[in-house]
């Protein structure tokens, strides 16, 4: 599996030259390019005239994959994670350590009582992609959600021993290793075939240190608690299991 920059269509052959550069991948010219089934594996961020989006090959007909606050605004709700969310204190912050493409932070935006939220991602060419989401919200509701938002291009374990503030809520979904590869949709099969492996230690330690009220973490129901430490109480689901660690 290799991962490229492309555009689809050549005035946008410099921005994604430019974005190229910035995330250290190649760029690929898929214009001179005739046997696009030998690439079918392989992922591409590609620059259109309306967004930033991923795909996995080159075929025409493939969804694109990115941050759809429009759509998640009003077409998701996640009934489970509203529960985990449960009396939480009037206009708290919370600090997502994990974005990702943001679906569970604009799920977090929803609660009237939701003041600000921070998100954290590491990786540059997921930033690249949550931040062009935000960038084409057009929507009454999507914008009313997203403007709680702030973007950070960091490190979590790096934010959390600087952090100077306490966030009311802290927010974890690391990636599901070893776990229903097969079943995962494409934003999460293409968030693990592009992710390194690599377990966090001392994550929910430091996020514990940093949450004044609680922390969530969302596992797959058949993982053991994110490092061994046992929650105040778990919200099970058919797929997902939300820890919750109560501050107070
Ligand atoms: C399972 S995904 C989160 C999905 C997210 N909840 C959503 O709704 O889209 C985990 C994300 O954490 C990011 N990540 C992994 N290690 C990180 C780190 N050390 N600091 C910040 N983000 C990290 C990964 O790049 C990935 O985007």
């Amino acid at each position: 599996m290799r991962f490229f920059v492309s555009y689809s269509h050549s005035c946008l052959k410099q921005k994604a030259l430019s974005l190229s550069k910035n995330l250290n991948l190649e760029l690929f010219d898929h214009f001179k390019i005739d046997d696009i089934a030998s690439f079918s594996n392989d992922y591409f961020l590609v620059c259109t005239s309306e967004r930033l989006i991923l795909k996995k090959g080159l075929k025409k007909n493939l969804k694109p994959i990115f941050s759809n606050f429009d759509d998640w605004a009003t077409n998701y709700n996640d009934e489970l994670l509203k529960k985990a969310l449960k009396g939480l204190p009037k206009q708290f912050s919370c600090l997502d350590v994990t974005a990702g493409f943001g679906k569970d932070s604009l799920e977090i935006s929803k609660l009237n009582h939701c003041r600000s939220i921070t998100l954290l991602e590491k990786a540059s060419w997921m930033y690249s992609l949550l931040e062009d989401g935000l960038e084409n919200v057009y929507s009454g509701e999507a914008k009313q959600l997203t403007k709680k938002f702030s973007l950070r291009n960091t490190d979590n374990l790096t934010f959390l021993n600087s952090s100077k503030k306490k966030y009311d809520l802290i927010y974890i979904d690391p990636m599901f290793y070893g776990v229903q590869k097969s079943k995962a949709k494409k934003h999460m099969q293409a968030l693990r075939d592009l992710s390194s492996d690599e377990a966090q230690k001392g994550l929910l330690r430091e996020s514990l240190n940093c949450a004044k009220f609680r922390v969530i973490v969302k596992r797959h129901k058949h993982m053991s608690y994110l490092d061994d430490e046992a929650p105040t109480r778990s919200i099970k689901g058919k797929v997902v299991r939300f820890d919750i660690y109560n501050i107070i």
